[in-house]
């Protein structure tokens, strides 16, 4: 047996005023329901009177008292009181309050449906290009993508999490002609020999870290260099095996070191493929889209025309082959397109990267749909914007222009360290410890700090406030979810269980409840417009609405043992709503600071 849907407190009012404006004649959607701008007029407010009036031919003040007087309910509504011309405020019992507490308490899922059909969603993030340095793209990538796996699967989708590394350009054909200059005399090089080749790599990871820049810089200066790693790259591409062979080597060297990386900043792939591994694919879907008439030529060239006749600016096409016949970025994209469709069955296909890259999606997705290889998946680009350092340039770690994940961890674990050291947390607890609060304080400041923004958004890399206890940081929120943790664990050892919740007595623990109840609408809001500062915000107010609840309600003090379990239940929800916010948001909570 199916349970019937949870529907929200949100949900619920909206369902009674909705019912109560098409007992009136007029449309149901005016009975939308939301949280007042104003608490002190009111918890929840009604607006549809003042739309409803032209419709009905009647003044908005009378359609609101009309609708109020329908949709009285003792036991749901404290107060249905008039403002304005037809505003309708709203309060809802002590009682109700409880019991939808209650309600939550008791559901593991905390009033969170699973998705009704759940779909297949491939996620396309992280996006690095192996033996190149990362940049702040990729770590911001990194970061949304994942908080987006983690809430796409919660709502019961089935989540496919791909990092599509970059591993097919024209770097490894640089790498390739650097190590010839550098060591001619390695069996790769030699045309004579087809294999086989050492097993141990010719360089360590810290070699091509140090051999990109220099041959990067040179192919930039140097039109003879740059001819030399572009017929390396040719080279590789045609099957080259000394070259194959190195080419193996690097990526081998280069995941080994970003599985350790990514998975420190807690990160962690389902699928690690990579550019190269739709390289098979590309023949038989150029043969495909030549056949469909939707790929021409043009000029030497392979493309796919993909404007519009309402198109606000200049579409070029997408050009599948270049006049030397070489595939391009796009060339791959479709060809993942069509392998995530035919093999992986996508429903949708979200992809985490970089604003820039938005002419590139939006030509790409076109040429997908009309080719027919995307099938009915649909496609969709989630633009960010950049981590910007105090220069208001992107954000780097080091002299020279490079951003290493490990260098950032290191940093911000060093930075968590000093705030726990000036704010006395975890001081007199063993070193292992407090080294691993240290770094779990570090990745929460650093994920929070990214998610809190508008994806679209800029923002400045400031270590010292991402790093704070107090404010909208991730540290402020580990914080209060272990000082409940602590509160439960006293509570414990004194015999003292969280019990029934009973009907808030004050204005705080009815504003704790209130918030509480408004999980789904956060979640929701988040998943729709995949945009993870939802779940920032509304995690924030929660615990905002905690420290509040705290100041005015001493648990442990308390008297009456009905009322000190209730709030010893209280907290217990509150501590599993921020464990699952936190755990959609990849921050992970310490036993104890
Ligand atoms: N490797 C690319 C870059 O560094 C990002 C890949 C994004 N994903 C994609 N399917 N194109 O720009």
């Amino acid at each position: 047996m199916s349970q019937p849907a949870p529907i929200s407190l949100l949900e619920e009012l909206t369902a009674r005023f909705a019912a109560a404006f098409a007992g009136l004649g007029a449309d149901p959607a005016l009975g939308q329901v939301a949280v007042s701008q104003r608490p002190e007029l009111g918890q929840f407010q009604c607006n549809g009177a003042m739309s409803a009036s032209k419709a009905l031919k009647r003044n908005p003040r009378e359609i609101a008292e009309a609708v109020v007087v329908a949709a009285r309910d003792e036991a749901l509504f404290a107060e249905l009181t008039l403002a304005g011309p037809g505003f309708i405020n709203v309060r809802v019992t002590d009682a109700a309050l409880a019991a939808r507490a209650n309600a939550l308490a008791a559901d593991p899922r905390l009033g969170i449906a699973r998705a009704a059909v759940p779909q297949t969603v491939v996620i396309d993030y992280g996006g690095p290009n192996v033996a190149k340095p990362m940049h702040v793209g990729h770590l911001r990538s990194s970061i949304i993508g994942d908080s987006l796996v983690r809430l796409f699967r919660f709502l019961g989708h089935d989540v496919k999490g791909d990092i599509h590394l970059g591993d097919w350009g024209t770097q490894m054909g640089m790498l390739i002609y650097e190590l010839s200059r550098l060591q001619p005399n390695l069996p790769y090089f030699d045309p004579a020999l087809a294999g086989p080749y050492p097993a141990e790599p010719p360089v360590t990871m810290e070699d091509l870290q140090a051999m990109y820049p220099a041959v990067a810089a040179r192919c930039k200066a140097d039109e003879d260099e740059r001819r030399a790693a572009t017929q390396a790259t040719v080279e590789l591409q045609q099957g080259r095996p000394g070259y194959r062979a190195l080419w193996q080597h690097f990526r081998d060297l280069s995941i080994a070191e970003l599985k350790a990386d990514f998975h420190r900043l807690g990160v962690d792939f389902d699928l690690w493929y990579g550019e190269s591994d739709y390289e098979p694919d590309i023949p038989a879907m150029i043969a495909e889209l030549r056949a469909a008439g939707v790929a021409i030529e043009d000029a030497g060239a392979l493309i796919i025309p993909v404007e519009q006749p309402d198109d606000k600016k200049p579409m070029p096409p997408v050009m599948l082959l270049k006049s030397d016949g070489g595939a391009n970025y796009a060339t791959t994209d479709l060809a993942t397109i069509r392998q995530r469709v035919r093999d992986l069955h996508a429903d949708l296909i979200l992809y985490v990267v970089d604003k820039r890259q938005s002419l590139h999606f939006e030509q790409v997705f076109r040429a997908a749909r009309k080719s027919g290889l995307a099938g009915n998946a649909v496609m969709e680009h989630l633009p960010f914007g950049t981590m910007n350092g105090a220069d208001g340039r992107p954000f780097k770690t080091r002299e020279g222009g490079v951003m290493r994940l490990k260098d950032l961890i290191a940093m911000m674990t060093d930075e968590a360290h000093k705030r726990m050291l000036e704010a006395n947390v975890a001081q007199d607890y063993p070193g292992a410890e407090r080294a691993a609060i240290a770094h779990k304080v570090g990745m929460a400041a650093l994920r929070y700090a990214d998610l809190m923004n508008v994806r679209t958004a800029d923002y400045v890399f400031d270590i010292e406030r991402f790093t704070r206890f107090e404010g909208r940081t991730g540290s402020y929120l580990l914080y209060a979810a272990v000082r409940i943790q602590s509160i439960l664990r006293k509570a414990a050892e004194r015999q003292l269980a969280p019990g029934t919740i009973l009907p808030p007595a004050c204005d705080e623990e009815r504003a704790l409840v209130l918030a509480l109840a408004q999980l789904p609408e956060a979640l929701r809001a988040a998943a729709d417009q995949r945009m993870p500062h939802h779940l920032c915000a509304f995690a924030f107010d929660l615990g905002q609405a905690l420290s509040r609840f705290y100041n005015a309600c001493h648990i442990m003090d308390e008297k009456d043992a009905a009322r000190q379990a209730s709030w010893l239940g209280l907290v217990t929800l509150v501590l599993r709503e921020l464990e699952l916010l936190l755990g959609l948001l990849g921050i992970e909570i310490p036993e104890r600071m």
